[in-house]
């Protein structure tokens, strides 16, 4: 038996190549969407991918299934379980050969059986691989979205990311009853999971690549003595948020979806970036949150570049509109890369490219750029204790429970584009995550949105509890947006809100509630018309605060 294991460390997300060594025909199970990646292997193994399926319908990425299938000139399988709650649509499932619970495909001298282990998904197969040269008691198990290492597959997304209303607590009890059979299977089984660490399909995923029934019976949570009822509580508790792609990803997959085509990237230079800030179109800057800090284009929204990049773009912009990216890359090969990348969670409208050289001639033709404004803890501490300032806490509902600043606001990073309305933009806010990673995104997405006095909390919560300051635990979220006429924390006194909380530009693009204050606020912020100095900003450090470098 051939066994080969893809992870995309972007996605977090883990696929399988397993042929036979006799016949040189293999199968996939749950290919992303770089295709090529699965045709190279093949091809350099010296077998044919004659079968293609997947454990579920994925949230979390453009599923290749489809298209690897028709690339290979292979069968593909797709579940017929779960239909009556949400499966995979007719028009999906005909041009598909159906599995249901105890179907088997067999690949040369391997079988592949399928066991419907309903919980994460209604339709979810977990595949039960033997090596048949050798008996027939089967070897490993491909989880999928089931079991992970250490965690399990969350039961909530039907309802957060489908839609499914009222699904989430029997799909919490469904996938316990699953788990009930899996424990009933051999400890040697080794247990071959669908993600890693950093997925958003668990809440604690380990790293490793792989593990055994056995030790998942001793160490992960979700297998330990409890009743349904404690399961279901628990496994219901902190998930983390699904970034919005989640939605449009589960409706894509369901029908099968077309893969779109790369195009050569579009570089493009200030006018282009002059317009496209005009248009307040999105333009991500993807360099590091040291450098946007120290100096970006207003408007702009900072995604930096690395493992979690996916994961924040595919929250923070919506799949409808198109945007642009600053980056420091140079190579078109890597620009592609990246694009492809986008493509993977089904992102595809990127109208254009500029090079980071963009800032510079931003600068000498628009007359400077914008800074962050950095808040220490103990300067946070004075300014919170005068009253009539919105700490926002960007981390996820998890960390919260752990433990949170005093009176802070809790919206985790995904959620900031639903939720901003509950923000008074006119009123002072600070910024924090744990370590400042996640806050910077945050600042950058509320300036984006019109917010304009705005400062993150450096080195975040981490450096809060260092200094020794106070924390409160509990799961309740007080807000402590001043009513009154809210002090600026840049020592400027903000406006009462003409009409309790409101937004500049939510997310979608869509004007909501916004009173004139907010939308000056906006224009002058978004620097569109003319663009704000960062000197004009950093000239107001107040007394009492001390900013840190
Ligand atoms: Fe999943």
């Amino acid at each position: 038996m051939l066994f080969r294991r893809f992870y995309d460390e972007n996605l977090a997300q883990a696929s399988y190549m397993i042929a036979c060594e006799k016949t040189r025909e293999a199968i996939v199970v749950d290919p992303n969407s770089d295709v090529a990646q699965y045709t190279r292997a093949a091809g350099s193994d010296r077998v044919r991918i004659a079968h293609v399926t997947e454990t579920h319908i994925h949230a979390d990425f453009l599923s290749g299934a489809h298209a690897l299938a028709k690339a290979a000139g292979a069968a593909l399988h797709l579940s017929g379980e779960g239909r009556k709650e949400w499966g995979y649509t007719s028009a999906a499932l005909e041009v598909a050969n159906l599995l249901r619970d105890g179907s088997h495909v067999d690949i040369g001298q391997i079988r592949v059986r399928a066991a419907h282990t309903p919980g994460h998904t209604p339709e979810h197969l977990s595949f039960f691989v033997s090596d048949l040269a050798r008996g027939q008691d089967p070897v490993g198990a491909l989880t999928g979205d089931f079991v992970f290492v250490g965690d399990v597959g969350r039961p909530d997304l039907l309802e957060r990311a489908a839609g499914v209303k009222g699904s989430t607590e029997g799909s919490a009890r469904e996938l316990f009853q699953s788990l009930g059979r899996l424990r009933a299977e051999p400890d040697h089984l080794q247990i071959w999971p669908g993600h890693g660490a950093g997925s958003a399909c668990g809440k604690s995923l380990g790293s490793m690549p792989q593990s055994t029934l056995g030790y998942e019976k001793l160490f992960n949570w979700a297998f330990a003595e409890q009743s349904e009822e404690e399961f279901v509580a628990k496994v219901l508790q902190d998930q983390p948020v699904p970034p919005r792609y989640f939605a449009v990803m589960k409706r894509v997959n369901r029908v099968g979806a077309e893969q779109p085509t790369i195009a050569d990237p579009a570089w493009m230079g200030l006018t282009e970036l002059e317009n496209a800030i005009g248009r307040r179109a999105t333009v991500i800057d993807t360099r590091s949150a040291d450098k946007f800090a120290a100096g970006h284009v207003p408007g702009t929204l900072n995604i930096p570049l690395g493992k979690s990049f996916l994961n924040w773009t595919g929250a923070l912009v919506p799949e409808t509109e198109e945007f642009y990216f600053i980056t420091e890359t140079e190579s078109d090969e890597a620009m592609k890369s990246l694009l492809g990348d986008l493509r993977k969670i089904g992102l595809t409208r990127v109208a254009g490219v500029f090079r980071s050289d963009v800032l510079r001639e931003w600068k000498s033709h628009r007359g400077g750029l914008e800074q962050v404004q950095q808040l220490d803890p103990t300067s946070l501490k004075k300014v919170a204790a005068e009253g009539g300032l919105q700490i926002v806490d960007v981390r996820s509902p998890e960390e919260w429970s752990g433990g949170h600043l005093p009176g802070a606001i809790h919206i985790p990073l995904a959620q900031l584009p639903d939720r901003i309305r509950e923000l008074d933009v006119t009123a002072p806010i600070v910024v924090h995550c744990r370590g400042g990673g996640r806050s910077s995104i945050a600042t950058s997405f509320l300036k984006s949105q019109g917010v304009s006095d705005i400062s993150n909390l450096a080195g975040g919560f981490d450096e809060w509890v260092a200094e020794g300051f106070e924390v409160e635990s509990g799961k309740s979220a007080k807000h402590v947006v001043g009513r009154k006429s809210a002090k600026s924390i840049n020592g400027r006194n903000s406006a009462k809100p003409s009409s309790g909380r409101t937004s500049a530009k939510s997310a979608h693009g869509r004007k909501s509630r916004t009173s004139p204050r907010a939308r000056n606020a906006a224009k002058r912020v978004g620097g569109r018309n003319d663009a704000t100095s960062a000197s004009g900003r950093q000239s107001v450090t107040s007394s009492r605060r001390r900013l840190k470098k």
